[in-house]
């Protein structure tokens, strides 16, 4: 995406605008799909890095199956035109009405505690399940996101293998996969394995098991100097692993439930300086969009990089950068995408686009404020398509109720 493609999609559609490029979430995926040499191997993308089905459908011709964690995904999913048995459903703290959505579209559900597996062994006995298990190892960015460990609420711990088996056998159900998810933003490989080394040891005790999922988590490198995680490394360790592990026992698919690493790096958030402000201290540069919009940075403390959208030719040298803090319009000082960040002179109007906001980006914005949600625009190549309008003030009064919605 370069200077003209992008100062067009501000003049067509207006900022704040994510815009997501399609050839990275291809290239994504094949190196991903290409570093594991272990067949059966299925990829289920994470869809709550983002919904937007345009891109579920890019995921679904690449031949990806979809990671679901509420109904309302199952039911994106099913819109975007995957077969049921390409979908799994790993939520947690389920009620009983959202397990049985699962089961009346035939997805299979992945059960996260032994009193999840025992109400779905009450609402759908005789059936085939999967379950998360804790590895007692978490790993991730942030603390926010790690998900295994004592301190994690997801997953039944390998000493609950017992109990697990006894619910199996009192509700008739077979056990089909084990799963797990260690956390988010994982870029050292060695964790992530380890947690796949304990996974295999629960396996090991279910002889007809049919699959091993072993979760998301693989990172991408937010900060300039930070290092991607080695894939190829990890791909061949994980073939070693799970090799090893099917001669000594038998054979088994692998499943792997990335989002960040498809996505993150396709993104985008095009955004339009509205103010410049200086006290004694700092220069603050506010944009048209927020935390509301891009919560990542808020919220994680996550680091991503901001760039002036502007030709080739134009662009500086580090000596002509200032140290500024870019800040939203929402009215709350947490409102902060980067402080103490050098970047070239700005002023009012300037276009300027967040990086690296193709997971988590969208799928976490909210109306706060009472601003209507950014559009989404899909690049490929030279073709540019929105995939999702710009939210309006009507969106601000739906399911409102006792207002008169045609003012
Ligand atoms: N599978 C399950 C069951 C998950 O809970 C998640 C993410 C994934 C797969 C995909 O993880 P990934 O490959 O994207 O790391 N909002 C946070 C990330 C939270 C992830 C929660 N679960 C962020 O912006 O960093």
């Amino acid at each position: 995406m370069d200077f003209r493609q992008l100062t067009e999609i501000r003049t067509t559609y207006g900022t704040p605008t994510y815009v997501y490029d399609k050839q990275v979430m291809v290239t994504q995926y094949q190196t991903l799909a290409q570093s594991i040499h272990y067949t059966p191997l299925k990829i289920y993308y994470a869809c709550k890095a983002n919904t937007n089905c345009v891109i579920l459908r890019i995921f679904k011709e690449l031949g990806c199956g979809v990671d679901c964690v509420s109904p309302g995904e199952v039911f994106l999913a099913l819109k975007a035109g995957f077969d049921s048995s390409d979908i799994l459903f790993t939520g947690n703290n389920l009620t009983n009405s959202e397990m049985k959505y699962a089961v009346s579209h035939d997805v299979l559900m992945t059960a996260d505690s032994l009193s999840q597996l025992e109400l779905y062994g009450q609402i759908n006995p005789e059936s085939d399940v999967c379950v998360r298990i804790n590895p007692n190892l978490g790993a991730g960015h942030h603390k926010h996101v790690i998900t295994g460990g004592l301190q994690s609420k997801f997953g039944i711990y390998q000493a609950d293998v017992p109990y697990i088996r006894s619910l199996l056998h009192k509700y008739n159900l077979h056990l089909k996969g084990v799963h797990m998810h260690i956390g988010s933003g994982i870029l050292e490989p060695g964790l992530l394995l380890k947690g796949v080394s304990s996974l295999l040891d629960v396996a090991s005790e279910f002889p007809d098991l049919e699959f091993v999922d072993i979760g998301g988590g693989l990172g991408v490198p937010y900060e300039p100097e930070e290092a991607p995680m080695d894939v190829q490394k990890f791909g061949e360790l994980l073939t070693d692993m799970i090799t090893q592990w099917v001669e000594q026992h038998h054979q088994i698919a692998l499943a792997l439930e990335p989002g960040r690493f498809l996505v993150a790096e396709s993104g985008i958030l095009l955004t339009t300086v509205t103010a410049v402000k200086e006290n004694p201290k700092y220069t603050f540069v506010g944009v048209d969009t927020g935390f509301n919009h891009f919560m990542r940075p808020a919220l994680y403390n996550a680091y991503h990089e901001i760039v002036k959208v502007e030709p080739s030719e134009s662009r500086g040298g580090l000596q002509e950068r200032v140290d500024v803090t870019v800040c939203g319009d929402i009215c709350e000082s947490a409102d902060i995408f980067a402080r103490n960040r050098a970047l070239p002179p700005l002023k009012e109007g300037d276009l300027l686009a967040i990086l690296d906001t193709g997971a988590y980006g969208f799928s976490m914005a909210s109306e706060y404020n009472s601003r209507p949600l950014p559009a989404e625009v899909l690049v490929d190549k030279t073709t540019v398509t929105e995939i999702r309008k710009r939210g309006t003030f009507q969106d601000l009064l739906r399911n409102q109720c006792e207002v008169d919605t045609n003012g």
